[in-house]
């Protein structure tokens, strides 16, 4: 990473800790789509507060999506890594262990890292994904983190697994992770980002397998690091997993979103505090984990439309000039009333059947004993609306106009 990217993330780094945070891009700018259906174009998208996972993460100036912790050196103007210990106030005591460790690193296994590897369907969902294709193959694991589906490959019988990991710290525990569990013999460990890599051909890999998804499926560059190893660092037609996606949006109501979002008029004694209310940001997109809560347990949501696919990808083909800029959906409400947010939630799947898949959808995390780790390590988006007619006419100090629908003709009469 270059000295003025490196800069730029050390400035973007968050006061909250999410899976996502702010791009160095503007707005609609790198590959991920929004909750509003407007997915990435030739130049790829990601909304601002969208774009990279987690604390450190940047999108670089040529789209690319740069992982927190990420320390690997480009050879031109790298500025030092900042450590764990320039990040503790004065005076608090630094565990020994963390001193020296990069900074954004430990930030990001502290927000998501861990929850993920606790995501245990996560895990089994990667392990049967594997299951009939990497024996005897060879596999190349994009973004190893701590070596889980590297060792998994190898344990299930891959000739030889390349993994690849842009985390300095990460690369050493990931060593001992593999030494620990006897696969060194199998498993080579690199410290690049899979971009930089260079095979030669009869290195190249059978299999590819990354988790790189992010709290919109695209938000951590999967979509481009996946066809740069597709076409560079595998054989032709070599096995993806997972194989494909889908980016879903769906319209909801909840007055207790509305509570933690917007100015009500019986909040504050009687006073008329609504011009505080046109600070109300419906132009980004917001996660459940910033605001610090599980989408499944709002006691108040109500499903406002179907929930639509906007955007679906084939990590077998697809690359970012597959998706188009925008796309348009006629939706119908299904209750009368006001509509608060749309949320973006996504499904991954290993098979063309889509039978074997892992989503982020919030009824599919709620009351499964993994569900909490993964509302915490992904979560999901919400962008909240207004009315955007009348958004258009309205002053500058006057708070967004509820969007308000009716029940549809048409449901009425099947009802
Ligand atoms: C979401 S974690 C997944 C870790 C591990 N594969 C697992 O499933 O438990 C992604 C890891 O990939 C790394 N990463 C992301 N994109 C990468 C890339 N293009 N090249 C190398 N490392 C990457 C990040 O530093 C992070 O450690």
């Amino acid at each position: 990473m270059g000295k003025a990217q490196k800069e730029k993330a050390a400035e973007s780094s968050p006061q909250w800790r999410v899976r996502e945070k702010e791009s160095t891009l503007p707005s609609n700018n790198a590959p991920g789509g929004s909750a509003s259906g407007a997915p990435p174009p030739a130049s790829p998208v990601v909304p601002a507060a969208a774009a990279p996972k987690g604390p450190g993460a940047v999108w670089k100036s040529n789209g690319s999506f740069i992982p927190p912790g990420c320390d690997v050196e480009d050879g031109d103007d790298d500025a030092p890594v900042r450590n764990y210990e320039a990040s503790v106030a004065k005076g608090f005591w630094v565990p020994p262990r963390l001193r020296g460790r990069n900074e954004s690193l430990i930030e990001a296994v502290n927000d998501w890292h861990f929850a993920m590897l606790n995501d245990s369907h996560r895990n089994q969902f990667y392990w049967d994904a594997m299951e009939p294709f990497v024996k005897g193959k060879r596999v190349i694991d994009i973004g190893a983190g701590s070596g889980l589906l590297s060792l998994m490959a190898a344990k299930l019988g891959a000739e030889s697994v390349l993994a690849i990991e842009a985390s300095k710290d990460m690369v050493a525990l990931a060593q001992l992770n593999i030494t620990r569990n006897d696969q060194s013999d199998v498993i080579r460990i690199i410290h690049d980002m899979s971009s930089n890599v260079k095979l030669k051909e009869e290195e190249k890999a059978d299999v590819i397998i990354s988790e790189t998804l992010g709290a919109l499926m695209l938000g951590e560059g999967t979509l481009d690091y996946m066809a740069d190893a597709r076409k560079r660092l595998a054989k032709p037609g070599a096995r993806v997993i997972p194989a494909g996606g889908a980016q879903f949006a769906m319209l909801i109501a909840s007055p207790s979103l509305a509570q933690v979002s917007s100015v009500q008029s019986d909040c504050c004694k009687g006073f008329d505090l609504s011009a505080i209310g046109s600070l109300q940001d419906t132009g980004n997109i917001f996660f459940t984990k910033q605001w610090g809560f599980r989408l499944n347990l709002l006691p108040d949501l109500v499903e406002m439309s179907e929930r639509i696919q906007f955007l679906e990808v084939d990590f077998q083909k697809s690359d970012r000039q597959h998706i188009p800029s925008t796309k348009t959906f006629r939706l119908t409400a299904l209750k009368e009333g006001v509509i608060h947010a749309v949320v973006a939630s996504w499904e991954v799947w290993s098979d063309e059947e889509r039978t074997h898949k892992i989503t982020t959808h919030p009824e599919d995390t709620r009351g499964a004993p993994w569900g909490f780790s993964r509302d915490m390590q992904w979560g999901q988006g919400l962008q909240l609306v207004e009315d955007f007619d009348l958004a258009c006419k309205s002053e500058r100090n006057t708070p967004p106009a509820p969007f308000e629908v009716a029940v549809s003709r048409l449901f009425q009469e099947q009802c």
